[in-house]
């Protein structure tokens, strides 16, 4: 975009543009804070304090002589422990920025803006207050060098389907995103109200195991997909996984919610303690069992975005409550079971989750991935991108694997956030026109930038 500079600036226009420009808060629009000056330290004339009720907030205006993405950061000071507070540029959307408990004066990074050419807002709004706010500074973002991905999967013996699979994605990254839609109804939904067919379809194993066909739960998610591939779509599954056991089944715990924490005593880290234990014994049992309808996809050369253990890290599903070490050590169960013991060769293997301390390792993941749900926010997520991104060093494809409100593409563009596609979640976040309204699905359907079935054609073969 700004790339289009003539060349002869460009020097002396960097030299300008380079500079970190610093906007003291005391300086700008104060709405329910006041200036403090009694913690030593500030620079300027003294910092913005009181941040308690939900209306508090300070106004910055900004220019930039031309549009461009800056990197934003907040120096503040934390004396009342770990906080929260809100970036919103130009009033729309919002970005939340932690701001960890500290008593000095702290610079930290609160993402990047797209700042128009003109005057700009930045505004900081109170969200978890009890922060003291010193300045914030705005600095050119650099333009990022090439991705440094590998599309050679962790798999040594990943078969055709899958390496053709993970080529394509390489082959598109960074340049285009592919559409893609959960759930075969709100697929078809998407054909039938927005005119396009998504490129990738989201299924589901949850249906599958022997906790919930008990209660007589089934499913055809498998048949779907392989029909969905047929038609030259790509498949990623996730797996709602019920506990294999210890669910509460209780009116406000119901079995149908047996993958989430609340709705079971299932504890991970006792099962995994040892390997002849009856749970373990249960959740390899439940492998075996998925491992039987993924020999029917790659029975019909069906490739997979395997998204297992998805959300570990949130906590709100069982495998995930015991904290990141139980669940690295069920990636890994679920690795070797499926690929040594099974012999499935048609797995991407993604992960989903992007605190550091949850990663499985380069040597385990093919691609990285997180989940979104920012109601009406169709900005770029570029703060969760930029982290998976540091989270492999840029080595793995990132996607964007489960979100509420699809991103705008000029923003993915304008931003560098490349998730390699995005999948909007079923039922009302897709066709309730709350979350994205059916004019705005149109539009980023019929982008250049967005891939849909009909331009994914002969995907393998790339
Ligand atoms: C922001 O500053 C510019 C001049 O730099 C001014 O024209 C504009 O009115 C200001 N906007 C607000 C909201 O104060
Ligand atoms: C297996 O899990 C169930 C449900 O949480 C629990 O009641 C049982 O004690 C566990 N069994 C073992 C051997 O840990
Ligand atoms: C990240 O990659 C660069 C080069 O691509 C390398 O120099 C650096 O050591 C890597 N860092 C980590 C943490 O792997």
């Amino acid at each position: 975009m700004l790339v289009s500079r003539a060349c002869g600036l460009f020097a002396i226009a960097s030299t300008v543009l380079a500079q970190t420009t610093v906007y003291e808060a005391e300086s700008a629009v104060l709405n329910g804070v006041t200036v403090g000056t009694s913690v030593a330290g500030f620079s300027g004339t003294g910092y913005v304090e009181g941040f308690d009720t939900g209306t508090d907030t300070i106004s910055f205006n900004v220019s930039s002589s031309t549009s461009r993405l800056y990197d934003l950061s907040i120096v503040y000071n934390g004396p009342y422990g770990d906080k929260y507070t809100t970036v919103v540029l130009n009033n729309v959307g919002g970005s939340q920025v932690s701001l960890p408990a500290t008593t000095t004066w702290t610079t930290v990074p609160a993402g990047q803006v797209l700042l128009n050419a003109g005057s700009n807002s930045i505004q900081i709004q109170n969200n978890w207050g009890w922060y003291l706010i010193d300045s914030i500074k705005l600095a050119p973002a650099a333009k990022r060098g090439a991705h440094k991905i590998t599309t050679t999967p962790i798999n040594k013996n990943a078969n055709s389907d899958a390496k053709a699979l993970l080529k394509y994605l390489g082959s598109i990254y960074g340049k285009k995103i592919l559409s893609g839609q959960h759930d075969q109804t709100y697929l078809d939904w998407v054909t039938t109200n927005v005119g396009k067919t998504p490129a990738i379809g989201g299924y589901d194993f949850m249906d599958y195991t022997e906790s919930r066909k008990a209660y007589g739960a089934v499913s055809t998610d498998v048949d779907k997909a392989i029909a969905f591939a047929k038609k030259g779509g790509i498949i990623t599954f996730q797996w709602h996984w019920g506990a294999p056991v210890g669910l509460y089944d209780t009116a406000d715990h119901p079995w149908y919610r047996g993958f989430y924490t609340d709705a079971t005593d299932f504890n991970i880290e006792t099962a995994l303690k040892d390997t002849t234990n009856a749970n373990y014994t249960l959740l390899i049992k439940d492998i075996d069992t998925i491992a039987v309808e993924l020999k029917k996809l790659q029975a019909a050369a069906v490739p997979i975005i395997f998204r297992p253990l998805h959300e570990a890290e949130g906590g709100w599903f069982w495998w995930g409550a015991k904290g990141p070490e139980p669940a690295k050590k069920l990636w890994n169960i679920l690795y070797d079971r499926l690929t040594k013991y099974h012999k499935l060769n048609n797995l991407i293997w993604e992960w989903n989750s992007v605190a550091a301390a949850w990663y499985p390792g380069n040597d385990k993941v093919d691609l990285v991935s997180a989940d979104f749900y920012n109601q009406g926010d169709h900005g770029p997520n570029s703060v969760t991108y930029n982290s998976l991104l540091a989270l492999t060093n840029d080595t793995k494809i990132i996607a964007a694997a489960e979100v509420g409100s699809v991103m705008e593409p000029d923003q993915l563009k304008a931003y560098q956030a490349d998730w390699v596609y995005f999948a909007v979640w079923s039922a009302e976040y897709i066709s309730g026109g709350s979350w994205n309204s059916l004019d705005l699905l149109k539009r980023i359907y019929a982008s250049d930038y967005v891939l849909t079935l009909d331009e994914i054609k002969g995907w393998k073969k790339t």
